[in-house]
């Protein structure tokens, strides 16, 4: 059996992509993990798809500096803007989170409506339907923009929060109505609000995490390319952000599940243009 020891890439637009390390250090411990946070200019979920995908190609070539064996775009945004841009554009293999997300709202839904969260730009783009009817066509699919999701985690409040219950009683009420049998949750933050998101969309739908199946995905890929790391235990995570090192660590610790604790910042100048500022 072939291995392969060089690191992950994995990039968002800040600090909600951490719930997607989260989860691929829970299924490969041993994998270390370089993650680039474009906290500079978060939110993309709010931008224009021109927009979303320059930024997502500038990320992709940072992170090619770390010869990264495979690259996960953590960020729905990103995703669903640029997949098929970065995977044509780039030799290694990439793996967004629309199309795992996608891909086990279908086997959950046994060919029953499915209903969609995301950013408006996420929603705008299309991407998780064209992805849901790549695997299914005709399967009914509904799609909710959520944006004060986002804001409402990162300001740290929780799944049990009145404005969270207030936020996803509005959002998820109209949704509820229609009855999907799976509820995808399509961006790096909904996973810390999944209690109140269950709640308001009633127990009828099953929760498909984007996350969960991304990392599931990974690991697939990497098994059949004979590409895990053989360091048995070695594991650990690199962060680098274009802006405010200091509150991706205070923050994305609720992401990650525990403290966050290499956070290097890059500046634009070498982000956009050179090497790693490693101080
Ligand atoms: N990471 C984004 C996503 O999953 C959410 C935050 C943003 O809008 O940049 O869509």
């Amino acid at each position: 059996m072939g291995h392969d020891n060089r690191c992950i890439g994995v990039f968002d637009s800040g600090i909600g992509g951490l719930t997607v390390v989260r989860e691929l250090q829970r299924r490969l411990p041993s994998e270390t993990v370089v993650y680039f946070g474009d906290t500079a200019r978060v939110p993309y979920g709010i931008k224009s798809i021109q927009a979303v995908t320059a930024f997502a190609r500038q990320d992709c070539e940072f992170l090619l500096r770390f010869d990264p064996k495979l690259i996960v775009v953590a960020c729905n945004t990103a995703s669903a803007a640029a997949i098929d841009d970065l995977e044509q554009r780039y030799d290694v293999p990439i793996c967004g989170v629309v199309r795992p997300g996608a891909m086990e709202a279908v086997r959950a839904s046994g060919g029953r409506p499915i209903a969609v969260i995301a950013t408006e730009a996420t929603v705008n783009s299309d991407a998780y339907r064209r992805a849901i009817h790549a695997v299914r066509p005709g399967i009914i699919v509904h799609q909710r923009a959520c944006p004060l999701f986002v804001g409402a985690v990162e300001e740290g409040r929780s799944a049990d929060d009145p404005i969270v219950e207030a936020l996803a009683a509005d959002y998820l009420g109209p949704l509820r109505l229609l009855q999907p049998a799976v509820l995808v949750l399509g961006c790096t933050h909904y996973p810390l609000l999944r209690p109140a998101i269950a709640r308001a969309i009633g127990p009828a739908a099953a929760l498909v995490d984007s996350a969960e199946q991304t990392a599931a995905t990974v690991a697939a890929i990497l098994e059949r390319r004979h590409a895990l790391t053989d360091r048995s235990g070695a594991g650990g995570l690199t962060c680098y952000v274009s802006d405010n090192p200091q509150r991706f660590r205070e923050v994305g610790q609720r992401f990650l599940g525990h403290s966050v604790v290499d956070v290097t910042w890059v500046s634009p100048e070498e982000f956009l243009a050179g090497e790693v500022h490693t101080v």
